[in-house]
């Protein structure tokens, strides 16, 4: 698919849309996974998760509800961060075996875009490469829950899915209509098993889904509100979070996560996600910390391109900017970024990673073709994108 029909298909004769699951929030809402199992009219339920959540007990929580409403279940649980292609053909090849009716995905963004890769796979059939750019996904997909363990990626609440290509080394991007999830479950106290490490990162994918949402050139009065919302959650909760996983703060962040998938969804994303996708192809490392080390370049060229909308998003993370102009506000907002990524301990650079100029040529061009690349404020040439990515290093 071309660009010029992907941004057709993105910005259909300036249509703006609007669209998000149930949710359901609260302590104690993944209770609920069988009854909304079953409520969908499954009776064969494929559960996708991840070692890790299973390891902390979620799985057997979720069996459990799933027992209690008298549902079949098989699981699939061999997902990874950054979920690769063979392992969404796997979970598509247990769930037609097993004849199942409904998928519930319980994890972080891994096992929720697996999940959503299998249901795409379920209903429309063949490669799961075939699927991506802007709405392939014709046929409905089967129903789905989602219950969140994250608080980061949204993907509970969004028609999104990123599944890398194994072969090729790269994140394929999916964005359709089709693949938005019927339920959302959202438990704060799920929250509570994640690692420190775990919570800045995802963390910061969240704040980069709200920023990168609100400037968007698709943002529009129904997503601002959430995005904006969402960046003062960040800014109130993260660190405690990170710092000291109090109810209170995993609550907030549970927030702010949704809030920014909502925003996100419908905004679509910018430049950060569009360089971050090849960097986390490439090199497998985590999305949310592609995010946080690519957002201060990325952010500095962007500014002069909304610089009012910047300066709000200063505003909304504490900062009294009643006393600046607009462009000091906006511009302000680069040091509070490099603020909170040093109080979460993340990397500033890639080179601390062992990430070297050698692959920029390839992300470059991979960046340049990413359907986030088509919402941001403004245009970058290929060059300037390498220049991106450099600053990064
Ligand atoms: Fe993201």
């Amino acid at each position: 698919m071309t660009q010029s029909a992907q941004q057709s298909e993105i910005c259909d004769d300036s249509l703006l849309k609007f669209e998000v699951p149930e949710i359901i929030h609260g302590h104690g809402a993944l209770s609920k996974i069988g009854q909304c199992a079953k409520r969908l009219g499954g009776e064969c339920v494929l559960v996708v998760t991840d070692p890790g959540i299973i390891e902390v007990g979620w799985l057997d929580e979720t069996l459990k509800y799933l027992e209690k409403e008298d549902l079949k279940y098989v699981v699939y649980d061999n997902v990874v961060t950054n979920p690769r292609d063979f392992q969404v053909e796997e979970g598509v090849g247990l769930y037609l075996a097993k004849k199942c009716d409904v998928i519930v995905a319980v994890g972080g963004g891994s096992p929720i875009d697996t999940a959503k890769g299998i249901a795409i796979l379920a209903s429309n059939h063949g490669c799961i490469s075939d699927y991506e750019g802007c709405n392939q996904v014709v046929h409905p997909i089967p129903p789905m829950v989602c219950a969140p363990t994250t608080a980061g990626t949204g993907a509970d609440v969004t028609q999104f899915a990123v599944i890398t290509n194994s072969q090729r080394k790269m994140k394929m991007t999916i964005l359709s209509r089709a693949i938005m999830p019927d339920i959302s479950l959202v438990d704060p106290l799920v929250l509570q098993t994640k690692s420190p490490e775990l919570i800045a990162a995802t963390g910061m994918d969240t704040f980069t889904h709200a920023l990168e949402a609100y400037v968007s050139s698709l943002s529009w009065p129904l997503t601002d509100p959430h995005a904006i919302h969402s960046i003062e959650l960040v800014a109130k909760h993260l660190v405690n979070a990170f710092r000291y996983r109090t109810i209170e703060s995993l609550e907030g962040m549970s927030i702010a996560s949704l809030e920014a998938g909502i925003a996100f969804s419908n905004a679509i994303l910018g430049a950060v996600h569009a360089l971050a996708h090849p960097v986390g192809g490439l090199y497998d490392i985590h999305h949310g910390i592609a995010n946080s080390i690519l957002l201060p370049a990325v952010v500095r060229e962007n500014l002069e391109h909304s610089i009012e909308k910047y300066a709000q998003v200063t505003a909304a993370m504490g900062v009294d900017t009643s006393k600046m102009t607009s462009r000091q506000a906006a511009y302000r907002l680069l040091e509070e970024i490099e603020n909170l990524t040093a109080d979460l301990g993340l990397p500033a650079k890639f080179s601390s990673l062992g990430i070297g100029p050698d692959d920029i040529p390839l992300m470059a061009g991979l960046a340049q073709q990413d359907i986030c690349m088509l919402t941001n404020p403004c245009r970058y040439e290929l060059e300037e994108i390498e220049q991106l990515y450099r600053e990064a290093l």
